[in-house]
């Protein structure tokens, strides 16, 4: 069993972080960059190890930047992305220094023009593009249908005019990502393809109002497993595609004429995190074994409803044959995370580990619901001595 203080524990490996950013990087061609979703986990001691490999930070929340900046990234590097961006929170992150932002909408152009202005900072952004047809083999697709995420392909090339630059705002590039969980590099290579034809075309439609684009940003959407053993995508194949791609579409790549960038939540940080949790209950219900654990959607699996995560359905590290009803402890019939998990015996007390937990975890749970205290996180490498804390939620007067 891993070493925790407590349990519920979530433990994060970092020298799987760093194994993780090697494999990518390695599938991935050169020169190209690599954001870090900080969506996936932004744990300090995970977001301080994938610093230190080199990856850079995409944000979305005020929340998200700040850990960024704490874990020794500087403003220049962070990618601001999301859909909807507060006038506060946009002004907190120009002060703190950041100069590039992705924005989805003509709006988004103005109210980063009006915010840079007046501060007098001149920023680059990325046009987000929300592709006109989905593309298959994603575990959620994020473009292609209508969404609050980035601008239509349509709508762009019919109104270029709306996307040009405005006061202290260049349109430097474009950003497409199109899904998550990409389940193969064949289904990954197709995606890449209808980016960078949809590049070629939304670029030629914005050239007279931006000049020539200077960053790509084609996403990513490399999977990882969640909550099942197993390693993660295989991504051999992608490295050579994409170079043929590249090639293709984008001839100056290889002299950063654009700079193409990728973004990663999932596959970097998702096999680091294992959660330790301890028995509760066990009892039998109308004729089923059920096992009552300390932790629930609450701490692990809180967005499987909104199919953000798959559904719920762990594969503990403890086999057994008799198909279990396991559920957490909040007083919700929906804080079940399995009907059939097939375990053996489990006494209360006992302890079962749930692997593959490291993105998506603790930070896409419920935790405010019901009150129970976050589990304890425990950060291992190596021989070094783990870095052990506690999320909690406070109240301040605002
Ligand atoms: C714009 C953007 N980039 C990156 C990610 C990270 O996705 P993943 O963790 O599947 O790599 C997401 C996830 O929703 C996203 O919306």
């Amino acid at each position: 069993m891993l070493d925790v203080p407590e349990t519920p524990a979530y433990v994060y490996d970092l020298a799987e972080v760093r194994s993780s950013v090697a494999r990518l990087t390695a599938a991935l061609p050169t020169p190209t960059g690599l954001y870090y979703s900080l969506k996936a986990n932004p744990h300090p001691a995970v977001l301080e190890t994938l610093r230190a490999a080199g990856v850079a930070p995409e944000v979305c929340s005020r929340g998200e930047l700040d850990a960024a900046l704490v874990a020794g990234w500087s403003a220049a590097e962070v990618l601001y992305t999301g859909p909807g961006k507060r006038d506060d929170d946009v002004l907190h992150a120009l002060t703190s220094g950041v100069r590039e932002f992705c924005v989805d909408s003509p709006h988004g152009l103005d109210q980063l023009s009006t915010l840079a202005s007046s501060v007098d900072a001149s920023v680059r952004t990325l046009l987000r593009v929300n592709d006109d047809v989905p593309i298959g083999g994603q575990g959620l697709a994020m473009t292609g249908v209508a969404s609050q995420f980035g601008a239509d392909t349509g709508w762009i090339v019919s109104a270029p005019e709306d996307f040009g630059d405005r006061p202290g705002v260049h349109v430097a590039g474009l950003h497409l990502y199109m899904g998550t969980n990409v389940d193969s590099v064949a289904a990954l290579l197709a995606q890449f393809t209808r980016s960078l034809e949809t590049v070629a075309l939304v670029s030629k439609a914005l050239a007279p109002y931006v000049g020539d684009l200077e960053v790509i940003d084609l996403g990513g959407g490399f999977a990882a497993p969640f909550a099942r053993p197993g390693p993660p995508a295989d991504l051999t194949g992608l490295r050579a595609g994409l170079v043929d791609l590249l090639d293709g579409h984008l001839p100056g790549w290889r002299s950063r004429e654009p700079f193409v960038t990728f973004e990663s939540g999932r596959h970097l940080v998702g096999t680091a995190g294992t959660l330790v949790v301890r028995v509760l209950d066990v009892k039998r219900s109308h004729g089923r074994e059920v096992v009552v654990l300390e932790s629930g959607i609450n701490h692990l699996g809180g967005m499987s409803g909104l199919r953000r995560l798959p559904p719920i359905n762990p594969t503990f590290t403890v086999q057994g044959t008799t198909p279990t009803i396991v559920t957490g402890p909040l007083c919700t019939p929906l804080d079940t995370w399995s009907k059939t998990a097939p375990l053996p015996p489990l006494s209360v007390g006992d302890v079962v580990t749930i692997p593959n937990v490291g993105a998506y975890g603790l930070y896409a749970s419920l935790i405010a619901f019901l009150g129970h205290p976050c589990p304890v996180e425990v950060a291992i490498d190596g021989d070094q001595p783990p870095h052990v804390s506690r999320l909690t939620l406070t109240r301040r007067t605002p």
